[in-house]
């Protein structure tokens, strides 16, 4: 077996491999996490900071300081550079929750995605245009953009975005888009986008995984149902919860606050072998999957580069101690990490 040092190298003729960063390593503020993000990953993704909140806060204010810097690290460490995100319901600035009509939200779209995607033109590779549009049923999920502009959004989305830069990859991102329905759903919405005259160029899974969900075969069939439509398949925020989520959970038990509860955090000290085993033998399952259809897949990012700093140490509750990447809480590889290299 050939000895490899990375992920990065490891996958290197099959597909990016890409971290989302958080604030302070796109500041480079811990030189050993610094190093361990140069060493294994060639693509990133902005975990929260090219957000609307954060680069556009007021109507006439954008702050691109941070995303500036993004974009730097990115360039200096010859990484891919992914942008998250133009237009999306969640982490909006209050100012954009209040556009009221069709006017002031074709004139803030035109604006928001102009000045964003023109700022980077030629330095960023791909950005996801829309994100999180679908209900779990496929239908149009409500939002600011909905409500004033009905699902022309989308199409007006895309088009601005390639308007801005027409060299730019441009997806759809969204989760649980391996689901049937929401597969379905977002079929239909990429083909209206293209029936519109929008360019769509990929679709990004965004693949926040179970142990035991989704099924290899649902994610299969959406490599194959979306490349067969021209589109480069990314995932996008890969990370695999240990841990048992709210709403699995029924009846009474449903407005239970779970915060501080044991039995929603099992592991608080560390993650017991054989649930170590099960996460290792997913992510090979996983990966050997993404290497059978690697001419179709164009990145598989991250969301995070450790467990200690993954978000679902505090999603869909706050303060559990979670284990879903390949990296743990003090920097060292997991045997899940051992398991992708192992496949190469
Ligand atoms: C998450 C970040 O990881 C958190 O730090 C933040 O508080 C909320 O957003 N889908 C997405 C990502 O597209 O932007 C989200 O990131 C996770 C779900």
């Amino acid at each position: 077996q050939k000895k490899v040092s990375s992920l990065k190298d490891a996958y290197k003729k099959d597909f990016y491999i890409g971290t989302a960063l958080s604030a302070s390593q796109i500041e480079e503020k811990n030189a050993k996490e610094d190093a361990l993000i140069r060493k294994e990953y060639n693509a990133i993704t902005a975990e929260n900071i090219m957000k609307s909140m954060f680069v556009h806060p007021q109507k006439d204010k954008y702050d691109f300081a941070l995303s500036d810097k993004f974009v730097a690290y990115g360039e200096k460490n010859k990484m891919f550079i992914h942008g998250h995100t133009l237009i999306w319901h969640s982490q909006l600035a209050p100012w954009m929750e209040k556009i009221k009509d069709s006017t002031e939200m074709k004139a803030f779209m035109k604006d928001h995605i102009t000045t964003i995607v023109s700022k980077y033109k030629g330095r960023i590779g791909s950005w996801d245009v829309v994100n999180e549009a679908l209900n779990e049923d496929g239908t149009l999920r409500k939002s600011v953009f909905l409500n004033t502009l009905g699902e022309q959004y989308l199409t007006d989305a895309f088009k601005l975005a390639a308007a801005a830069d027409p060299k730019v990859d441009l997806y759809y991102n969204d989760y649980n888009n391996e689901a049937a329905a929401k597969r379905e759903g977002t079929i239909n919405l990429i083909k209206k986008v293209r029936a519109g005259g929008g360019k769509v160029d990929g679709v990004g899974i965004q693949a926040h995984w179970r142990l035991e969900s989704p099924s290899l075969q649902e994610i299969e069939e959406s490599i194959l149902a979306y490349s067969a439509l021209g589109l480069k398949v990314a995932f996008t925020e890969l990370d695999i919860t240990v841990l048992p989520n709210p709403w699995d959970l029924k009846g009474a038990d449903v407005n239970q606050n779970f915060e501080g509860s044991a039995k929603m955090n099992p592991y608080p000290e560390k993650l017991p072998d054989d649930v170590q085993d099960k996460l290792a033998q997913r992510y090979a399952d996983i990966f050997k999957l993404f290497l059978k259809h690697k001419d179709k897949i164009s990145r598989v990012t991250f969301w995070g580069v450790y467990d200690g700093q993954s978000w679902l140490n505090d999603w869909p509750i706050k303060g559990r101690t979670n284990y879903p990447l390949l990296f743990d809480a003090q920097l060292q590889p997991k045997k899940a990490y051992d398991s992708v290299m192992q496949l190469k």
